[in-house]
């Protein structure tokens, strides 16, 4: 194995370079390394002074995520042992940092008795973000630099600074453009010899005056970070640094962030950070799979997803050409994409410079051939199976070979569509979620046929994009609409049996969800299920099934568009208002269905709608619909407004502890006429007996 970090002297100075790609991650090699030639340099005679370097994208990125959660992490040497062997090194060390140098990178920079940072050197400390606190002294050490305030905010924010905006402070000695590793080295051979300042020495500037600050922080924390327990404490750690010696705030420091590793909010924002990179690894789709080239993109329809669509290529610099069949249509998007751009710019997010620039790379077409060229065509036409096969078709006709055929259906049979051609292997689904511009998931549909490259490809372009991809495989309604239609169910059938809908919303809202069931039903219109009802009852042959929303849309009540849904909404406004006729409609529905409503508990509400997500997701486990539980939680934080700090449905089942859930839902399916959707899924049975988790 090779060592992780390269030893060289030049004249007196000892410079230990930290080798170990690609972000040197503080490993435990590392670590090892670190302090094995601290010794080397400070037991060699001829050597007076130390620099202590990193690569040029990275003097340190902090942690070395390929360790989490195996034993190395915690091995000795840690971080704890590394920092004081550096900071009590006999001889100067000074830290030449260029690229990133976050967390415990930023933390082993400010061990060093001296700091030389390239401009473009980028420090913090964003350990908030997992839900923790620095916890190799950085929160004591920084305050001790930069003052309460600005190290506070730093640490709260958890947000990279360049190194240019800390030219002048005592974090960097010396901020340069060019020759770190030369001014380093200048410097220390300038400091050889001299009594050795020590970060850990320093007063905190501003401690003493520091209770009105740090009463104003904890409001203002406390306020901005609802549901995350992080931010608080962080407050409480600069707090320790301000009032107490430096060992009695390391002690604190340690015990905050100990404690903070046991909650759920830090738990489920660790499960995130690592199912965000599980996501983007497909299980036989290697590395190394040769992608196409995409370098011009197609955009059939260009209604609401079609246009959003477009914009999210146009934003990452892709040229789009961007069919209708009818020019009024064509007229139509156009417009919505310019007004969506120029709001953009209004809000001075982008230049009007960049808007034009952007607009100018649309093609818009009403002809089939000047698809003829793009490397890569997205259709997002009405969702019917007989329009999506003669878009497919004409497709198949036109497109020159190799290019990439892909369909934005929510619901429709993905093979089925590349049956529609003769080259499945090309054809995939890239479903978006709306506002496409905006919404960071994207569902990539797999199906039967569908080539290694063309999915290698289509996750390139979702990073290009700027999406977080999910690979799912053909069902109704994929992975992400698949479970949605569970947990609707699952809150109709609340509302059925005595619930009502403000209590299931609130109840929903409490939990986290970003909007309860019903009101996020008004703000979608109701009339697009209805319309989906009616179609698949007729073409099962079968009535309808009764329903308080069918009730609601035949009285014209599809939601906030209408003035009235679920609930009732003055103009111009959409504050969701209770509606004694909903209350009506609930009763009379009760009646025609012979139910005596009964009361339910909050937490029922709950387990009822987030359970029926959870059991659906098991399902879609076993069959291999997703390749791994994490991949679930990604697509509901992502597309469905899952609250963040509960980490995804099934890291909250796994939290809940599956026999919970499990007795949980084999209470829900022995209730009198009980759907069967209930009957917990084998899997979860299994994992629930055999003390297993999804994650
Ligand atoms: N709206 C959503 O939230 C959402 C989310 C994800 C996926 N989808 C899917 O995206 C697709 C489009 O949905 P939408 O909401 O944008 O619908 P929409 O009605 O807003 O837009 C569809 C557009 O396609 C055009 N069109 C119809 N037939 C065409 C044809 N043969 N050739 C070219 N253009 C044609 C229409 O003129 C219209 O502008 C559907 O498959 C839908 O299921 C929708």
């Amino acid at each position: 194995m090779s060592t992780p970090i390269q030893y060289s002297s030049r004249g007196s100075v000892a410079v230990i370079q930290m080798d170990n790609p690609p972000v040197n991650g503080l490993g435990h090699a590392l670590r090892s390394g670190i302090i094995a030639a601290i010794d080397r340099a400070g037991a060699d005679a001829a050597i007076s002074a130390i620099v202590l370097t990193g690569s040029d994208s990275a003097f340190s990125g902090g942690a070395d995520v390929r360790e989490f959660g195996t034993p190395k992490a915690g091995t000795a040497p840690t971080l704890l042992n590394v920092l004081p062997a550096v900071e009590d090194s006999a001889k100067p060390v000074v830290a030449a940092i260029s690229g990133n140098c976050l967390g415990g990178g930023l933390e082993l920079a400010m061990s060093c008795h001296y700091r030389v940072a390239l401009a473009t050197a980028t420090l913090g400390l964003p350990e908030v973000k997992l839900g923790l606190i620095p916890g190799a002294s950085g929160t004591q050490r920084l305050p001790r630099l930069l003052g309460l305030e600005a190290a506070l905010n730093m640490i709260v924010s958890g947000a990279p600074v360049a190194a240019a905006k800390f030219k002048g402070t005592p974090l960097l000695d010396e901020v340069v453009d060019a020759g770190v590793v030369d001014a380093a080295v200048a410097l220390a051979q300038k400091v050889a010899g001299q009594p050795i300042p020590k970060v850990r020495e320093r007063a905190v500037p501003g401690a003493k005056t520091a209770d009105a600050f740090l009463g104003f922080a904890r409001n203002s924390v406390a306020a901005a970070s609802k549901h995350f327990p992080a931010p608080a404490q962080c407050v409480e750690a600069v707090a320790a640094a301000a009032k107490k010696p430096w060992a009695e705030g390391m002690k604190t420091e340690r015990e905050i962030f100990l404690a903070l590793m046991q909650t759920p909010e830090s738990r489920a924002l660790r499960h995130v950070f690592a199912a965000e990179r599980a996501a983007a690894k497909i299980p036989d789709v290697p590395a190394g799979t040769p992608l196409r080239t995409i370098a011009k993109v197609g955009v059939i329809g260009a209604g609401t997803m079609g246009g959003g669509i477009a914009m999210a290529l146009l934003n990452a610099g892709l040229p789009v050409v961007l069919l209708e069949t009818q020019q009024a249509a064509l007229d139509r998007g156009l417009a919505t994409i310019r007004k969506n751009y120029e709001n953009t710019v209004k809000k001075g997010k982008l230049e009007p410079e960049q808007m034009d620039e952007r607009l100018a790379r649309i093609t818009p077409t009403l002809h089939y051939e000047a698809m003829a060229d793009v490397d890569l065509v997205i259709e997002a036409v009405f969702e019917e199976m007989g329009v999506k096969q003669a878009v497919f078709s004409q497709l198949d006709a036109v497109c020159k070979p190799g290019a990439i055929l892909a369909s934005n259906t929510s619901y429709l049979d993905l093979n089925q569509i590349a049956g529609f051609t003769q080259r499945p292997q090309d054809v995939i689904g890239l479903h978006f979620f709306s506002p496409a511009n905006v919404m960071r998931l994207l569902e990539i549909v797999r199906g039967t046929a569908t080539a290694p490259d063309v999915l290698a490809t289509s996750m390139a372009l979702a990073k290009r994009i700027k999406k977080v991809a999910v690979v799912s495989g053909v069902c109704d309604g994929f992975i992400g609409n698949r479970m949605l239609a569970r947990y609707g169910a699952a809150a109709a059938g609340l509302i059925d049996a005595g619930a009502p809908p403000q209590q299931v919303d609130k109840a929903m809202e409490g939990f986290g969800m970003a909007m309860g069931p019903f009101r996020v039903g008004d703000l979608a219109g109701l009339d697009i299920g209805w319309a989906t009802r009616k179609r698949r009852a007729a073409q099962a042959g079968v009535a309808m099934a009764p329903s308080v929303a069918n009730r609601l849309c035949e009285a014209g009540r599809f939601g906030q568009k209408t003035g009235a849904g679920w609930y009732r909404y003055e103009a111009g406004n959409r504050t969701p208002i209770n509606d004694p006729v909903v209350a009506e409609m609930i009763a009379a529905h009760r009646a025609e269905l012979g139910i005596t409503p009964r009361a339910f508990g909050d937490a029922e509400v709950v387990e009822r709608c987030i359970y029926a997500l959870v059991n659906e997701g098991a399902r879609i486990l076993e069959e291999g619909i997703a390749a791994r539980a994490s991949d679930i939680d990604i697509v509901y934080l992502n597309g469905y407004g899952f609250p963040l700090h509960r980490g995804g449905p099934m890291l909250y089942a796994d939290i809940v502890g599956l026999p919970n859930v499990l007795r949980a839902l084999q209470r829900f399916a022995a209730e009198p006429g009980a759907d069967a959707s209930w009957q917990p899924a084998p899997l979860l049975v299994k994992l629930a007996e055999s003390g297993g988790s999804f994650n």
